[in-house]
């Protein structure tokens, strides 16, 4: 049994960014960080637009801020934790900088304010197009130097601990020794970030397997809005699922365009905001247009831009594109929409508290109310700072009751049996992966969402009965975790009648697929 005072699961900026400040705030208390692969490695580390944050109120405003949050929200956010979250933004950045963030200005000493999707002024900080890695490096920097903070990397976090809707902490796999850890904490923190993975093709890491909502889940915590999947529009096309990656939607706002193999401008059907709609609306579009052409992809045209000012704000996309032959200032870059973002997760009130006590969640796992039926671009790393600072604030000042020291914990039942074979464990994640692609994607149906809850189920049952033979592992867990929360995202797609934001159903049911990539259905729009 490992004694902690605080256990954080997740190295991102949630979990770093709340590290930090309650190490500062009590020295003589030990905080844990439990983090399943390099200490870095987060969806975090590969944000490329960066934050956004009302810092120049001449043309900007947090009204317009709220009301472009609200507007892409589509009726579903929480008004009251929009205007905290918005208002708090400008303090939380100031943070970041005395942290040693560095973030890009303008020939004025103003910071350069990119523009993306759904917002109406230029308002996204960034680090040219690596503004996570940015602030990862920085926050990660800061955690190494406090005296009291111990990072654990390669420790897969299992299950909490929980006793009368308490959390007494969790159990952990060092995946070095195989050795598994009772950790006992007064508070735990689940920062565990997305779900990328359970699609296969997605922009996030493959870290992103959905643990800390499936964790909060079999907890029985409060878990709402799983059925709100962001699908970011412009992911490169190179022919291949996995791992994909990201054309920041800044580069729509610094002027490119959309278009067909054929050259049409096709968002100009779509929307009046064109290329900067909001990306729920990008992505169907696209979708739309994939269906009428049979293409595989569509095109960013960037031609028109002024090369030295586009390679300055985004070299590393340049450079990517080059490595595969593209050269942005000639050719157009191919582009699909891929799984991107969720919008909902483990349910907390304004000081990020789950339904479970002494269970705090935040960042991507967590649902605050933010982003309602699709979040807005660039407000998940504010989200992640706004929440990190309340759970600090909340837990700094209140004389809250520790944890009971003479709780009995019983340590992890282990099995002492041979684990299930890896290629039993890959082909499954490969066929959960094209079912979530083909029954729950950009477009769905009750047809094939239902088909897709009973083969979901049979595979749950099937792992748990696996699961008490053979001995737990990372890939084992991360599986039965992905169904869990591919559960939730079908159930509640099912549950929910209307269409908004990200989310859109219809009556129609998958025929057959044409794109091997995207599998969606081909005919649920016509
Ligand atoms: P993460 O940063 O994903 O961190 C989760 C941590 O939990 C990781 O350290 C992981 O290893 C750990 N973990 C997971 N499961 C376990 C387990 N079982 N045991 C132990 N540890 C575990 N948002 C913006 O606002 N602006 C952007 O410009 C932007 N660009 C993006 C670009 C890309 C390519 C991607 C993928 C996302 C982007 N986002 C952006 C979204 C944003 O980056 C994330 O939503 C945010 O960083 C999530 O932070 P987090 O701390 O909640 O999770
Ligand atoms: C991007 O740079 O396009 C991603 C921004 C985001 O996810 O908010």
């Amino acid at each position: 049994m490992t004694l902690t005072n605080y256990l954080i699961i997740g190295s991102g900026v949630a979990g770093l960014t709340f590290a930090i400040k309650i190490a500062d705030q009590f020295p003589d208390r030990k905080i844990t960080i439990i983090t399943k692969a390099s200490a870095d490695e987060s969806n975090t580390k590969y944000a490329q637009g960066g934050i956004a944050i009302v810092t120049n109120e001449t043309e900007d405003s947090y009204q317009k801020h709220i009301d472009d949050t609200l507007i892409c929200g589509d009726g579903l956010c929480d008004v009251a934790v929009v205007k905290m979250v918005v208002t708090e933004g400008p303090e939380r950045l100031k943070e970041l900088i005395a942290w040693g963030a560095k973030f890009d200005t303008n020939a004025m000493g103003c910071f350069d304010l990119g523009k993306e999707g759904g917002h109406s002024q230029n308002r996204v900080v960034h680090h040219k197009d690596q503004t996570g890695f940015e602030i990862e490096r920085t926050i990660l920097e800061q955690v190494r130097q406090k005296e009291n903070i111990i990072v654990l990397d390669h420790h897969f976090a299992l299950d909490l601990i929980t006793e009368n809707n308490r959390c007494l902490g969790a159990y952990a796999l060092n995946q070095k020794t195989n050795k598994i850890i009772t950790f006992q904490s007064d508070f735990t923190l689940l920062a565990a970030g997305g779900i990328g993975h359970l699609y296969g093709h997605t922009t996030n890491p493959v870290i992103a397997t959905g643990d800390g909502i499936a964790m909060a889940s079999r907890a029985n915590a409060v878990i709402k809005d799983m059925e709100f999947i962001q699908f970011h529009p412009t992911a490169l096309y190179e022919g291949s699922s996995g791992s994909a990656f990201l054309i920041s939607e800044a580069v729509r706002g610094f002027g490119a365009y959309l278009r067909t193999k054929n050259g049409q401008r096709f968002m100009l059907d779509y929307d009046e905001r064109e290329e900067l709609a909001s990306r729920d609306i990008v992505s169907q579009s696209i979708d739309m247009e994939l269906k009428k052409s049979g293409d595989e992809c569509v095109y960013l045209d960037c031609t028109h831009l002024d090369m030295e000012a586009f390679t300055k704000h985004f070299p590393m996309i340049y450079e990517r594109c080059k490595s595969i032959g593209i050269d942005i200032a000639k050719d157009w870059i191919p582009v699909v929409p891929a799984q991107h973002y969720l919008c909902g997760g483990i349910v907390v009130d304004k000081d990020g508290k789950t339904s479970i006590e002494n269970l705090f969640a935040c960042g991507e796992c967590s649902r605050t109310g933010l982003h309602g039926a699709n979040r807005l671009a660039s407000n998940s790393l504010l989200e992640a700072l706004v929440y990190s600072d309340k759970i600090y604030r909340y837990l700094a000042k209140a004389s809250l009751k520790k944890q009971d020291s003479k709780n009995i914990i019983s340590d992890w039942t282990a099995v002492n049996q041979p684990e299930i074979s890896s290629d039993f464990i890959t082909n499954m994640k490969a066929e959960l992966q094209l079912l979530m692609r083909k029954n729950a994607g950009i477009v769905r149906n009750d047809t094939d969402l239902i088909s897709a809850k009973t083969q979901l189920l049979l595979w749950q049952n099937e792992l748990e009965a696996l699961s008490k033979t053979h001995q737990i592992n990372t890939k084992l867990r991360e599986l039965q975790n992905m169904i869990t929360v591919g559960y939730l995202i079908v159930q509640h797609s099912i549950e929910r009648t209307d269409n908004r934001g990200g989310f859109m159903k219809t009556i129609v049911a998958t025929k057959a697929i044409t794109n091997p990539l995207l599998d969606y259905p081909e005919e649920a729009l016509f």
